[in-house]
């Protein structure tokens, strides 16, 4: 029988690390600063999470046979702490969050912990760490919550024992373009993600499967990778770390039909922008910032369409951007498809822009926050 103790984890040598003195806080890129502390909690046999404790960050030990390390059984999740002008600290929808890995601990066969305990253990990561968040408008605190099969298994079943652990890292922009537009290029050979499989959980899996894809467009120049759906290979799903997007101004979409149909309507016709994004559908990741952008869009005035997206669209497109934790509102300057190659400017568009705005001055604390979103610590 294995033991619930059958692994065990615990804090050795701390991994080196740069001093807060010495942090370039202008050029914070998308790398690990280790930080000051670690949240562990693990759960019992039956699935319950017993109270947790912060520890001094560093290297963790696992049983060689944890189930996360032989058959992947592992979550991670991506929220962000902000540094208010007052110097108060925003979390951004860390219920979410929870209630994200809860989904996903559900299809891989893990207990997760409760909303209250995610976002409790969260807070007290934050507060633990709050050296390391950025001054206002400089970046975040990245928070990287972990839930694993940390028991030993040898046999294919889901482990006996689970940890839950979090992780901070003061981050700024993701992508090396920073605010500049990233360009794609679409994959239509290696896939994501599968119908019934795990594309819309946020499983460790899932991450490892684009590096290969990844790793050819880096070397090609490209920023990164857009995926298309494995069955048609036509639609759009997501890029290899965030949710997609595009913009139509519908004003073209008339002036075309008036060019080609000699119909006279373009000029009367009430023109705005649509936004459309792929539909969740068990193959992409719900990202919250998909979802909150959907929001703000709305609330905007913008139509927000939730469809199936070809990738022919790209071509008609005004603006296309990426969205997600981690690159926030990132603008897409040119995507390739079977060597062609589409532009949509060098700077960031105007729809982008706009929503990039308001979601951050929501995220820092700059404008009221109607939503709720925000939990201040
Ligand atoms: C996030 O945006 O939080 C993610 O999980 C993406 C990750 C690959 C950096």
């Amino acid at each position: 029988v294995l033991q619930a103790s059958s692994s065990s984890l615990r804090p050795s040598a701390t991994v080196s690390a740069i001093e807060l003195a010495d942090i370039d806080w202008d050029n914070l890129g998308f790398g690990l600063q280790p930080t000051d502390y670690m949240y562990f909690m693990k759960c019992d046999q039956g699935g319950t999470f017993t109270k947790g404790q912060l520890k001094r960050f560093g290297n963790i030990e696992l049983n060689p046979s944890a189930g996360v390390l032989n058959y992947g059984q592992g979550l991670f999740e991506g929220l962000k702490a902000y540094r208010k002008e007052d110097g108060n600290i925003l979390l951004f929808r860390p219920e979410e969050n929870a209630l994200r890995m809860k989904m996903g601990a559900e299809r891989m066969c893990m207990p997760s912990p409760s909303v209250e305990q995610f976002v409790e253990a969260v807070k007290d990561t934050v507060l633990a760490n709050k050296r390391w968040i950025p001054p206002q408008g400089k970046g975040s605190l990245y928070i990287r919550p972990l839930l694993m099969g940390s028991g030993a298994v040898l046999g294919l079943a889901p482990a006996p024992e689970y940890t839950f652990l979090i992780y901070v890292s003061p981050v700024g922009n993701y992508f090396k373009e920073g605010l500049a537009p990233i360009n794609l290029i679409v994959e239509s050979e290696l896939h994501r993600a599968t119908p019934g499989g795990t594309g819309g959980v946020k499983t460790i899996g899932n991450y490892a499967a684009v590096l290969k894809a990844q790793s050819a467009a880096k070397a090609k120049g490209y920023s990164d990778v857009l995926y298309l759906d494995c069955v048609h290979k036509r639609y759009l799903e997501e890029v290899s770390s965030c949710n997609i997007f595009v913009v139509k101004n519908e004003l073209h979409h008339l002036m075309f039909w008036y060019c080609t149909c000699k119909i006279s309507m373009a000029a009367s016709w009430p023109m705005g922008n649509v936004i459309s994004t792929p539909s969740i559908k068990g193959t992409i990741l719900p990202g919250i910032t998909r979802k909150s952008i959907i929001d703000v869009a709305r609330s905007q005035g913008f139509e927000v369409e939730e469809r199936l997206v070809s990738v022919d669209e790209l071509v008609e497109a005004d603006e296309v951007f990426c969205t997600g934790t981690a690159v926030v509102v990132s603008p897409v300057g040119s995507v390739t498809y079977h060597g062609k190659k589409v532009s949509y400017g060098d700077g960031i568009g105007a729809v982008s822009q706009q929503l990039y705005t308001v979601l951050t001055r929501l995220q820092m604390g700059l404008a009221e926050d109607n939503m709720n979103w925000t939990v201040e610590l």
